[in-house]
């Protein structure tokens, strides 16, 4: 059975003491803020959060499953035009679940897939320089459809497209994931007839991974979305019981608040171990950060809270990042994310034997190494005494990819409740979206921009 699990004996106070662990009795005194917490999200399941509902919107699944058989050999290429929840999701799923040379050599009839979310013009100039576009099918994703930065790769790319296939002959090239009314791209696309599909209400952009938004893309490239969303739906039942060490859920967002809240643990560091779970540790950053990163009204002003996530790639970064995480500052706390059995099997040659500091790799496996590797790191913080847990995944597949993303959004929602915060608006992304709006000269924005004028003509120091 590939049901992923949750350890979190490393994180409790009868492994690594009472001063950076957690006791047990504290996480299960936390039955009656839990229990509150999910019924305050069950009961907007069906209003402001459908999300917790998209792995039962079967018709939409199918819908977009016919296209993508439509199109199945028409295009070399997938162009996801994304940022933040419109991308992040998209990447994760490709990294998990097809080949990491997956743009070097797809498999027969896939497309390569890349997701440009970024308005680097040497990544988009490089893009039109050495990619046809004739070639491409562009999903542009927006929710708000608006946001400056996919908008302005929209307009490059759809210009590159009628240049070269005229106004008529573009079309078929585009495909829109955006909201069923607000924002510019809907009524771009009604005008123009694009193919599109809908990013339902309810569904914000970082819980929008099971929605047209990562899922168009996947089933393009070949991913198991009906296992994906299988995985996902599995994951809700675990995350829907009442009884705290039964969901995973629960003691995840337990876990966190306690780490923060009462052990100064201020840092969350997901520490994939395994190249392939390296951008799902990337999607869940964006996930908490902008989820419980927030400002709220305390008794004496305002508070600040949330956790600062941070990524880490194993066996890659325990040769960057694990000195500082065992003996630098006790101010993080640690997620690991590990694979029982790997899709390959790469055995190390038996060279040099008589070599003593070689010997013992010969005849071994690349996972075993991996997973010594991963237990040496696990020992080594939790005899330091930095509580960690462990994420198991028995194999990378789409349904143990949909557990871990649905219960990660569960975990999520659930913090939010017990940090007494909105999780789901994101005013200090919005903030920065309203200067560069103003700063390009947005009409609308020209009272904003002035007000950045007359900031930046107060005295500046350079060096
Ligand atoms: O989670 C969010 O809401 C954001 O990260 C958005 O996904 C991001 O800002 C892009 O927004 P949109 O999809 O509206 O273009």
């Amino acid at each position: 059975m590939d049901r992923i699990t949750l350890d979190y004996t490393n994180a409790l106070a009868s492994t690594i003491g009472p001063d950076h662990g957690v006791q047990e009795s504290e996480l299960a005194g936390m039955q009656g803020v839990l229990s509150e917490a999910q019924e305050k999200v069950e009961s907007r399941r069906t209003l402001d959060l459908r999300w917790l509902d998209l792995p039962y919107q079967s018709d939409v699944h199918q819908e977009i499953l016919r296209y993508a058989e439509e199109v199945q050999g028409r295009f070399e290429n997938v162009v996801v035009l994304g940022i933040g929840g419109s991308a992040l999701g998209n990447r994760a799923l490709h990294s998990a679940l097809n080949s990491p040379f997956h743009e070097m050599s797809p498999p027969s009839g896939a497309p390569r897939l890349f997701i440009l979310d970024n308005v680097d013009p040497d990544l988009v100039g490089e893009f039109l320089d050495t990619i046809d576009p004739t070639k491409c099918l562009f999903n542009v994703i927006s929710k708000s459809g608006s946001t400056a930065e996919t908008m302005s790769q929209f307009l490059i790319f759809r210009r590159a497209l009628i240049e070269r296939l005229g106004e008529e002959g573009h079309r078929e090239h585009v495909v829109v994931t955006t909201d069923a009314e607000a924002g510019v791209l809907r009524p771009i696309v009604d005008a123009e007839g694009y193919r599109s599909f809908i990013v339902p209400e309810g569904v914000g952009g970082r819980f929008s991974v099971l929605s047209p938004v990562g899922l168009l893309s996947s089933a393009l490239v070949g991913i198991d979305i009906l296992g994906l969303l299988k995985g996902a739906a599995d994951m809700d039942e675990r995350c829907r019981s009442a009884q705290w060490n039964e969901n995973p859920a629960m003691v995840y967002a337990a876990t966190q608040w306690q780490m923060q809240e009462c052990k100064g643990k201020n840092i969350a560091v997901t520490f994939a171990y395994g190249h392939r779970l390296r951008d799902l540790a990337d999607w869940y950053a964006q996930l908490l950060g902008e989820s419980i990163g927030k400002v709220k009204a305390g008794p004496d002003g305002p508070m600040h809270v949330g956790p600062t996530p941070v990524r880490a790639v194993g066996v890659t970064d325990q040769h960057s990042q694990v000195q500082l995480y065992v003996e630098g500052p006790f101010d993080k706390w640690f997620t690991l994310l590990e694979i029982g059995q790997h899709d390959h099997r790469v055995q190390i040659p038996a060279d040099f034997s008589d070599k003593d500091a070689l010997a013992y790799l010969g005849g071994r496996t690349l996972s075993e190494l991996l997973a010594a590797e991963r237990e040496g790191t696990r020992i080594a913080l939790t005899e330091a005494n930095r509580p960690n847990v462990s994420i198991q995944f028995p194999r990378v597949t789409a349904h143990t990819v949909g557990q871990y993303m649905y219960m990660m959004e569960y975990a999520v929602a659930l913090m939010g409740e017990l940090y007494g915060i909105d999780a789901f608006d994101q005013p200090g992304v919005e903030a920065g979206k309203v200067a560069a709006y103003a700063l390009m000269g947005r009409k609308g924005f020209e009272q904003r921009a002035a007000e950045i004028q007359r900031q930046r003509e107060k005295e500046s120091r350079t060096v």
